[in-house]
């Protein structure tokens, strides 16, 4: 994690339209949370919750867990409140480098966080404070993407770069580098005294396969890595220039098949389990335990 810039979490989320892909977002969360072993926890903590839906669904994992869904966004908060009819979840805005987990008043016996730390300058520095929050027998579980090469991002980056507002749009676009390699995760939990489980998947999602949208791809990073450059071209001409050079980039790299749109997308996974008894950070423990 070479390179923090200013933090996009400030910029609006639309719920609405994040929700597009919900069931191929919803996948990775699914097999993160495949590899948590937790029983029956207390206190569950979902950091970066977004609108809503996989935070309840923590709820029906656990049903006599207290569930803490946190995130920066109030756009996305509103959704998930209007979701969550039972008030199961407890809603909290705060950003995720600013909280404080012993506001909690009580260990976290699960601490999840799905598809939100790219959004969090230095959140490999911040691991250990997450982590020291842990229950004996607790959990840490995280995903984030590792796309930012990938077609995808790397043209937005070259249309960024030939745009007239190129000055403004690269800057905001560099945060390519805000990911750490699955080895770095493995080292900060292995070293913090967790078991460690670390890997990655590249899911082939098929998109669009009812043929009803216009480039499946751009409504894909619309909802997430695109909204710092609409943020930036406000003005409809310039936004108009950088989305027509972009789709036609987009169609030629993602072509429609019959079955639909294919977009690669990979992503870094890492669990860690604190097994029960005295904390010794940095001891050597067996791996795979999850
Ligand atoms: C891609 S969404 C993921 C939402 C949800 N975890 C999911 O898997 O669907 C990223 C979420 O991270 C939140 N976020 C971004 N920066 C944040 C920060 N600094 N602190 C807390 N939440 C943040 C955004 O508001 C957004 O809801």
């Amino acid at each position: 994690m070479s390179r923090y810039l200013p933090g996009p979490e400030a910029s609006m989320w639309d719920p609405e339209q994040y929700a597009l892909f919900a069931s191929h977002r919803g996948r990775p969360f699914v097999d993160l949370l495949a590899r948590v072993g937790a029983e029956r926890p207390r206190l569950v903590v979902d950091l970066g919750c977004g609108d809503g839906p996989l935070t309840l669904s923590l709820t029906r994992r656990w049903p006599g867990a207290r569930v803490v869904g946190l995130d920066s966004s109030p756009q996305m908060l509103d959704a998930a409140r209007v979701l969550d009819t039972d008030r199961r979840v407890e809603w909290v805005q705060a950003r995720a480098e600013e909280w404080d987990p012993t506001t909690l008043g009580a260990p976290v016996d699960v601490l999840v966080t799905n598809a939100a730390l790219q959004w969090v300058p230095g959140h490999l520095d911040l691991l250990p404070r997450w982590v020291d929050a842990l229950a004996d027998d607790g959990w840490f579980a995280m995903q984030v993407p590792s796309n930012f090469d990938a077609p995808s991002h790397a043209l937005m980056r070259e249309v960024a770069a030939r745009h007239p507002r190129a000055e403004d749009l690269l800057p905001v676009l560099h945060r390519a580098a805000a990911v750490a390699a699955p080895t770095d995760y493995l080292g900060v939990l292995a070293s913090l005294g967790l078991d460690a489980d670390v890997w990655q998947t590249t899911y082939e999602h098929v998109l669009d396969p009812e043929g009803v949208q216009r480039s499946p791809v751009l409504e894909w990073v619309r909802g997430t890595g695109l909204r710092p450059v609409l943020d930036v071209l406000t003005d409809d001409a310039e936004r108009a220039a950088f989305l027509d050079d972009y789709t036609a980039a987009l169609d030629a790299a993602y072509p429609r098949q019959p079955w639909g749109v294919v977009l690669g997308f990979r992503r870094t996974f890492a669990v860690g389990h604190r097994p029960p008894g005295p904390r010794e950070p940095g001891r050597r423990r067996r791996l795979g335990r999850a």
